[in-house]
């Protein structure tokens, strides 16, 4: 949302002090460099926009209705301009209103402006949904009653943003309010166009229920960035012609005009006693009492879970292909004993949070650079083994995921990449295992028994599901590893193993497993509360693993036999 214009009739020098030298692309302060801007706010902890999870999403009694005032009014849109950044529609001053909805008092409505992405329909609403970027996103915003523009920024609820999605449909009028308005997108910045009087704010807002919405406390999404806003989300969207949504781009040269999504940091998102939200903790794995269990996360929203090439699966050894470009990895940082930040007890795993752009992967085939997020764990119980993935129809006691992001790319560009993230499973056995049938283990690397008793150490501190400490001791990933072989790995293209499942990960799987102590494994079904949080294995379909080439492999002629015996059983099969 956008206050800046609000400044203009104030001259030229609250306009300089508004950081005017802003923008989304193409110029020295871009989203990623806001929080540079002097006295701007941007890189503080309550910024908007936000990703609403709903399955995180709570109901709020309080929530109770709006009151809108002359809202079906036909003369309270005074004027459009194409601001540089926007296309914002200027209210008639002290005409419109909006309270009730939990609001804190009445507000004054000043504008109305949106946010769209570029012509070959890529989304650009700032907020999403579960992850879903929605077209576009329309802002009405107010100022509390009583406030200056300039004491409302700096009051932390001084001004109420009402934020309504914006569908593209196929069909739909053309003509109508959105025509109408669109009619007056102009690519000219800076002049302000007179509206014709024929169209009202509950005309452009169409039949969205208005009792639906999502409430948090946030942020202006352009510098300065006050966090002074009281946000509210309407459920539905407003549906509208696509290629009424077309014209934002196209008409005003303005492309992909919406900030990148912000981190909660603690916050909470409420939601109006009408708005249905999912279940709390809505997936689970098989042993909890949810309501969509692994076989069911398909039918989760925006779920890919239900795709081609997901996670985990079973290494069967006999069908890798040997492939000389898995080369050695290059760790960086894996040594520093300060790059974990905290551990945390997500509800379905432990999880240790790195310090960010610290830790680095690159080499092991890859191809790029990925900086390291987290790692975590999966488990069995102390009957059962907890492994994801398994080598030879074998499921090992646990499962470490170290999690990579492409260093290129955002996090969201990342899910949406088949290669974004490069995920490194390490296979986890009791110190004292018997050796497995398919090794060559002469040997039985084990890891810095220190290291595991430290970090299990903080399971316990983190009981409650959501808790989270910040680790103090010195404690490496090295430290982790211990001497586990890291030159020998399967490589396969696969998913995320949590919903939403998306197929953006470039697996890999070392071979020798990492060791410790077995008292130690049993912290974390103990201290964390739940046990087999693993997926099961899911069908390889035509996809291929690949191996790194073992230095006690089988001379090549054989390993080409049994391609070849391979090939033969796999035409075979599809003869029958
Ligand atoms: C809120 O509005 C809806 C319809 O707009 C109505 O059905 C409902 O009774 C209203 N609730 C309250 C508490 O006023
Ligand atoms: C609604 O707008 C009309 C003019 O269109 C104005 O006379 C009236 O005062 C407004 N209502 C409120 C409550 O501001
Ligand atoms: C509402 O606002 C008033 C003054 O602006 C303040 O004193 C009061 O504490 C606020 N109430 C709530 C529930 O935030
Ligand atoms: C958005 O539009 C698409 C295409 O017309 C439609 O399938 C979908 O149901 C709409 N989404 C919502 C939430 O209305
Ligand atoms: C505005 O659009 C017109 C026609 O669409 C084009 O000729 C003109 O160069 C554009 N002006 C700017 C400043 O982009
Ligand atoms: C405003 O209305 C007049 C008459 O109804 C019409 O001729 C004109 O095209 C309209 N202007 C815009 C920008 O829609
Ligand atoms: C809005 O949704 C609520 C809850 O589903 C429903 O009771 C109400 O009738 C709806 N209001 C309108 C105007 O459709
Ligand atoms: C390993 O990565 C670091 C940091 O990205 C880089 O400086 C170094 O040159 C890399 N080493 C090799 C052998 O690729
Ligand atoms: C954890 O560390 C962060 C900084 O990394 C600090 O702001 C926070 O206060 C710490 N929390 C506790 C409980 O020590
Ligand atoms: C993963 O997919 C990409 C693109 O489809 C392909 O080039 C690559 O060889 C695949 N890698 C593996 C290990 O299958
Ligand atoms: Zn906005
Ligand atoms: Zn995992």
């Amino acid at each position: 949302m956008h206050l800046s214009l609000l400044f203009l009739s104030l001259g030229a020098l609250v306009k300089c002090a508004d950081g005017s030298d802003w923008c989304y692309h193409g110029c020295e302060h871009t989203p990623k460099k806001w929080a540079d801007i002097p006295d701007a706010s941007c890189g503080e902890k309550r910024q908007s926009p936000i990703n609403i999870v709903t399955g995180d999403v709570k109901t709020d009694h309080h929530l109770l209705n709006f009151t809108f005032v002359n809202f079906s009014s036909q003369h309270a849109i005074k004027s459009v301009i194409n601001n540089g950044h926007t296309v914002k529609c200027i209210l008639e001053a002290d005409e419109v209103e909006v309270s009730g909805g939990g609001l804190n008092g009445t507000y004054s409505t000043l504008q109305f402006h949106f946010h769209w992405g570029s012509t070959e329909y890529h989304p650009g609403s700032e907020h999403m949904i579960d992850g879903h970027r929605y077209p576009m996103e329309m802002h009405i915003v107010s100022v509390k009653k009583g406030l200056s523009v300039q004491d409302a920024t700096k009051d932390s609820e001084g001004i109420a943003a009402l934020g309504f999605f914006i569908n593209a449909t196929d069909d739909g009028d053309m003509s109508g309010p959105w025509g109408e308005l669109t009619s007056y997108l102009t690519n000219i910045t800076g002049t302000e166009v007179d509206m014709n009087h024929t169209i009202s704010i509950d005309d452009l807002i169409g039949n969205v229920n208005l009792t639906k919405f999502y409430r948090y406390m946030g942020s202006l999404t352009t510098p300065m960035c006050n966090e002074a806003v009281v946000w509210t989300l309407f459920q539905e969207p407003i549906n509208i012609n696509k290629k009424l949504v077309q014209r934002f781009p196209m008409t005003t040269g303005l492309a992909d005009v919406y900030r990148p999504q912000q981190p909660l940091n603690g916050r909470h998102v409420f939601a109006s006693p009408a708005t249905p939200l999912p279940p709390s903790h809505s997936w689970c794995y098989e042993e909890e009492p949810c309501e969509y269990k692994p076989a069911h996360w398909l039918n989760l929203p925006h779920s890919k879970c239900g795709g081609e090439r997901q996670s985990p699966i079973n290494i069967e050894t006999r069908d890798t292909v040997s492939d000389v470009r898995l080369d050695a990895f290059n760790f960086t940082k894996f040594d520093d004993k300060h790059a974990i930040m905290h551990i945390t007890n997500t509800g379905h795993s432990v999880k240790c949070v790195l310090k960010e752009d610290m830790v680095e992967v690159s080499g092991g085939g890859l191809g790029y650079v990925y900086s390291t997020l987290q790692f975590h764990f999966h488990w069995g119980s102390d009957e059962s083994d907890g492994s994801e993935h398994k080598v030879d129809s074998k499921r090992y006691p646990m499962e470490m995921h170290i999690v990579n992001k492409r260093k290129d790319l955002t996090l969201e560009e990342a899910l949406e990449t088949p290669n974004g993230l490069a995920v490194l499973g390490f296979l986890i056995e009791a110190k004292n295992a018997q050796s497995s049938s398919s090794g060559h283990r002469e040997t039985h690397p084990t890891s810095d028994m220190g290291a595991w008793e430290k970090l299990t150490s903080y399971i316990s501190a983190i009981h409650n599901i959501g808790s989270e400490v910040n680790v103090t001791d010195a404690i490496s990933i090295d430290d982790l590893l211990g001497d586990v072989n890291r030159a020998q790995y399967y490589r396969y293209n696969g998913s995320l193993t949590t919903p939403s499942c998306h197929e953006a990960v470039v697996w890999t799987v070392f071979k020798e497993s990492v060791k410790f102590d077995q008292n130690l494994m049993t912290m974390f079904p103990a201290h964390a509360g739940y046990r087999n949080v693993y997926r099961p294995t899911q069908s390889l379909h035509n996809r291929r693993i690949y191996s790194t080439k073992s230095a006690s492999s089988a001379p090549v002629a054989i390993t080409l036999l049994l391609l070849l015996a391979c090939l033969c059983a796999f035409s075979y099969n599809l003869h029958l």
